[in-house]
């Protein structure tokens, strides 16, 4: 039984509890729902890779409730320090140095000498990471490779039965995952697009890598997570439709395309934050309707490719790339 657990102070408090017993929680953040486990406790970390079915050990965000503990963990430098202080909390994820006392089970990052952390900017979330008193690892609470929730009704979709709770809150505002910027090097590199933006990170710290468009290698070793297929719903999916056809379910940003009969607007306004938002159940819903219906697959309008128009295109890719590379989804 998965325990629903509310935004009280009580459930905060036994959220807090079942994870400092070892027992995985997923509890909302900004960006989407994350499935949360003691990070120090390896057993319990590696109950996260089980209960999603995440064939291979990629390395984990650890969640804290502010940068003085976050940067106890890792070695923040001047770019860190800056960027957290104009960033966090927030979606935000920096890869830094582990320092040599960091308590993080091993297992957490893949056994690397580097550890991606970050704070997110959502009350509960704060709160109960304060209540845990210890960095909580949590990637994304679904099931591997398949699409990322952002309600608890997603969670329960994958997860039901298989985590002991889940501290309910909201829906996420954000929608996409962190940034995640790799800072353990002289030069700064990105690593996944996300919430904030790469031009307001370049504002803050100067230029910044760019990983290739679909980054298998290099960039996929330095982030074992990024791996092309992801995000996958159970329809193929068709990027870049300049027009749709009867078989096909049609996630939409502005003005729809003609001749659409299932279509999911991420943003009739063109708004990019709205689309984010959207994103992930706009893929459900469509992916949910297009089986329904018989169709063939799901079609995505052209989204501009700049601002938080990067992590929606790249989790686009993802959800349409080739399902073959299975042992490396997250
Ligand atoms: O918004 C988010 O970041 C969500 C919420 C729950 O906070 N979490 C999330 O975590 O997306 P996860 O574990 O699914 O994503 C971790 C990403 C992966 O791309 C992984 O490869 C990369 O961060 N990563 C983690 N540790 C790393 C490290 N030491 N070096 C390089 N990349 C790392
Ligand atoms: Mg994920």
């Amino acid at each position: 039984m998965t325990e629903l657990l509310e935004e009280t102070e009580a459930g905060i408090a036994r959220a807090a509890a079942l994870l400092r017993a070892g027992e995985l929680v997923a509890f909302a953040t900004e960006t989407v729902y994350g499935l949360g486990a003691d990070a120090t406790n390896a057993q319990a970390v590696s109950a996260i890779f089980e209960a999603k079915g995440r064939p291979r050990f990629n390395p984990l965000i650890c969640h804290y409730p502010d940068a003085d503990t976050a940067f106890a963990d890792g070695e923040a430098d001047e770019r860190a320090i800056r960027l957290a202080r104009a960033f966090w909390p927030g979606p935000l994820t920096f890869v830094l140095k582990r320092r040599p006392n960091c308590p993080v089970a091993l297992l957490a990052s893949a056994g690397l000498d580097t550890l991606a952390l970050r704070v997110p900017a959502h009350e509960t979330a704060l709160s109960l990471l304060r209540a845990v008193g210890r960095p909580v690892a949590a990637p994304s609470a679904n099931r591997s490779g398949l699409v990322s929730p952002t309600t608890v009704a997603h969670v329960l979709d994958g997860l039901s039965g298989r985590i002991a709770a889940i501290l309910v809150g909201g829906p996420c505002a954000v929608g996409v995952e962190s940034t995640v910027l790799d800072l353990s090097g002289p030069n700064p590199v990105l690593l996944r697009p996300g919430g904030v933006t790469v031009e307001a990170i370049e504002a803050e710290i100067g230029a910044v890598g760019r990983p290739p468009p679909m980054s298998d290698t290099p960039i996929g070793l330095r982030s074992p997570g990024m791996m092309a297929s992801h995000y996958a719903p159970s329809l193929p999916v068709r990027l870049e439709a300049r027009t749709v056809s009867e078989e096909e379910a049609l996630l939409a940003f502005g003005q729809p395309l003609a001749g659409a009969g299932t279509v999911f607007n991420l943003s009739e306004a063109g708004d990019l934050r709205q689309a984010a938002s959207r994103l992930f159940e706009g893929l459900r819903w469509l992916d949910g309707e297009g089986q329904r219906l018989g169709l063939a697959r799901i079609a995505t309008m052209p989204i501009p490719h700049h601002g938080l128009g990067m992590a929606i295109n790249d989790r686009l890719r993802r959800s349409a790339a080739p399902r073959d590379d299975i042992p490396s989804r997250g």
